[in-house]
């Protein structure tokens, strides 16, 4: 039997002791954090999840016989990141306490130490602070997930998992789950195909959310359903986009989109009650997210996810030019031109001219050279340039080459419209809608953080929440000039709007909604059509024949039409969450194991080549790319 584990028992965990435990005897396990030799005494920080404690160890330490000096002997051998067992007595620092650790005002002299098993000398240090690249960390992650702010993180991750579990336990919801090998269905992300051996030639997708089968599981009659589950998507990755994610997925029968609203509004109470202490009801004191149509977020801010900390809104200049025929300016004239002529409609993609007024006592933090680079910011985002206009003291544009064409009617509605004054700053963009609006809500962005607009939230800073509603259902398809759904097609159009299915598409708006932190679409879902009459009028407008809806979603259909109660949902980004709560830049710091942006995994090296024999097994043969002239792998 063995003397440590079997024998001794852990104690307490090493961020347990203080003051009030001096003169116990104990028995911790850990790593060894930090070892240092003073002659006399070696003195180790010992480590576990919770923390950190000093060991002594003193080879005169009296009233235990020789087993001090045998630990005192034994101890000269240790080195960083050995696993080690300790018996010892608390005793005070006197006066080498350390404020900066919670177990700071005490020491554990050291009786026994068993080493449990030694280490290699690790790859980087395990430090708090860290200026180790993330390709070696992710190389080692076990290592990186010892450090503190990785610990810190994943608890974060827990703290959420088992509010959430609470919290819908609590309202009467179901955990339910569902498959992860799925039948493909186009339409949404991409999805990986996994193999089917048995089925040669066959593929399953890898769910890229349980869509489908939670909507089945309201028309089985579980009336409240949730998941926290594993997505997959083969997208091209950013800081807030992960091939495999989690999604805190919900679903809810006989309910209205406020219903869900409030659901989730207080799961997300909960969350911030439980992980951070903070009660959200100082900012939302009637325990509400405040909501804004889509149509006003994209006028507004360029896109459907607006960090609403800070101000600088965009003024959608497009109606004012057109009604003056582009206002002398070469570039606006066309734009006009091709408005009145009725080559487009408002709801189709066109050319738009947006501003954003910069404001006289931000505008002197820009200076010339800061604008150019501001230029040379929104052309890596494709934009052709940026315009740019100084307001002076009589309201006339200086420094600005739109100045020396504007008609001063164009101008002074521009004014008017942007709400310039002196000292201010206009930039403009202008050209096709969605690269105006992508450049215009970046830049604000860029433009916020730059001028130090956003509060840090970490430390008093704002939580800014939102909901963003009433998006049109379609999107018009510029290259294929078909209506497309824009989330997917089983979103409930507003009851208003179903007329306008067949007559006038683009003018529907559904039942779908975003929910918005800082800038982050954090979650989004909709109501769903739960009767066939009216899926069958978005198919036909999406130009989807009854075969192909039978091919794409035949189960689907066939399940609303065996009574499917009206319902609806919402999935949260599980990651995005504990990102934000967390105070992370990026999601690979709030996921355990996560890809790189280029979709690999660096600890285990996948994705791997298969072997020729499961290829043939599963009778699929590889296309080799073509080797490329760089790479010093490929043949000569
Ligand atoms: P959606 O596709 O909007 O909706 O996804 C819901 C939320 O999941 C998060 N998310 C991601 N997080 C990390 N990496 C990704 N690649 C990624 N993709 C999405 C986002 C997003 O808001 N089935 C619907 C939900 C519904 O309608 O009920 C769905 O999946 O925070």
């Amino acid at each position: 039997m063995a003397r440590f584990i079997d024998e001794l028992k852990r104690t307490h965990h090493c961020a347990a002791l203080r003051a009030t435990d001096e003169g116990k005897e104990v028995v911790l396990f850990g790593w060894v954090a930090s070892y240092r030799d003073h002659g006399g005494c070696v003195f180790v920080d010992l480590r576990d999840r919770e923390g950190i404690t000093q060991l002594v160890f003193d080879p005169d330490m009296k009233g235990h016989d020789e087993q001090p000096k045998a630990a005192h002997d034994l101890s000269q051998a240790l080195r960083s990141e050995w696993v080690i067992g300790i018996r010892g007595i608390v005793v005070s620092r006197g006066g080498n306490k350390n404020p900066r650790l919670p177990t700071g005002d005490v020491e554990i002299r050291v009786v026994e130490l068993n080493v449990f098993n030694k280490a290699d000398t690790p790859p980087f240090e395990i430090t708090d602070q860290s200026d180790t690249g993330e390709e070696k960390r992710l190389q080692y992650r076990y290592l990186d997930l010892r450090r503190a702010p990785l610990q810190k993180t994943l608890r974060v991750r827990h703290r959420i998992h088992q509010q959430t579990r609470r919290y819908f336990d609590d309202a009467g919801f179901l955990e339910l789950e569902t498959p992860v090998m799925v039948k493909y269905t186009p339409g949404g992300a991409r999805n990986f195909l996994v193999p089917s051996r048995m089925n040669p030639g066959k593929f399953f997708a890898l769910a890229e959310s349980p869509q489908l089968f939670k909507q089945l599981y309201m028309v089985a009659g579980f009336d409240k359903y949730f998941q926290i589950v594993k997505c997959f998507r083969d997208e091209d990755l950013r800081l807030d986009r992960q091939p495999e994610f989690t999604q805190i997925d919900v679903e809810m029968s006989f309910v209205n989109q406020d219903d869900i609203f409030r659901t989730m509004e207080g799961l997300i109470f909960g969350i911030w009650k439980d992980v951070l202490g903070v009660d959200l009801h100082t900012l939302y004191p009637s325990g509400r997210f405040p909501q804004m149509p889509f149509y006003d977020s994209m006028g507004n801010y360029g896109n459907d996810k607006p960090d609403l900390r800070f101000g600088m809104p965009h003024t959608d200049l497009t109606k004012l030019i057109v009604a003056h025929g582009g206002g002398g300016i070469p570039f606006w004239a066309p734009i006009a031109e091709k408005f009145k002529s009725g080559q487009y409609r408002e709801d189709l993609p066109a050319e738009i001219v947006k501003a954003m007024r910069v404001p006289a006592e931000l505008a002197t933090k820009l200076s010339r050279a800061e604008l150019d680079k501001l230029e040379e910011f929104v052309k890596g985002m494709g934009a052709k340039g940026l315009a740019r206009a100084k307001i002076d003291d009589k309201l006339a544009w200086t420094q600005s080459p739109l100045a020396k064409t504007l008609t001063p009617e164009l101008r002074d509605a521009i004014n008017a419209a942007t709400g310039a004054q002196p000292g201010d700053l206009l930039l403009f963009q202008f050209g096709k809608e969605s690269t105006v609006q992508t450049v215009m809500a970046n830049l604000r962005v860029h433009l916020g953080k730059r001028l130090g607009l956003i509060p840090d939230v970490g430390h008093g800073g704002k939580w800014n929440f939102l909901w963003v509603v009433n998006p049109p259902l379609f999107e018009y398809d510029d290259e294929k000039k078909t209506w497309a759904a824009a989330h997917h097609a089983f979103t409930r159009p507003h009851d208003e709007c179903v007329d306008l299915l067949d007559k006038d598409p683009g003018k529907v708006l559904c039942y779908r909604y975003d929910l918005v932190l800082n800038g982050f679409e954090i979650g989004g879902g909709s109501i769903r059509l739960h009767d066939p009459a009216v899926q069958a009028k978005v198919f036909r407008a999406l130009g989807i024949s009854d075969e192909d809806a039978r091919i794409k979603f035949g189960f689907l259909l066939d399940a609303l039409r065996f009574g499917a109660p009206p319902h609806g949902g919402i999935a949260i980004g599980m990651d995005r969450l504990a990102m934000l709560l967390s105070g992370a830049d990026s999601l690979r710091d709030v996921i355990p194991f996560p890809k790189t942006q280029k979709g690999t995994d660096l600890m285990t090296d996948a994705p791997s080549k298969a072997s020729p024999e499961q290829l043939v097994e599963l009778k699929i043969k590889v296309i080799e790319p073509p080797p490329s002239p760089q790479s010093p792998q490929s043949p000569p």
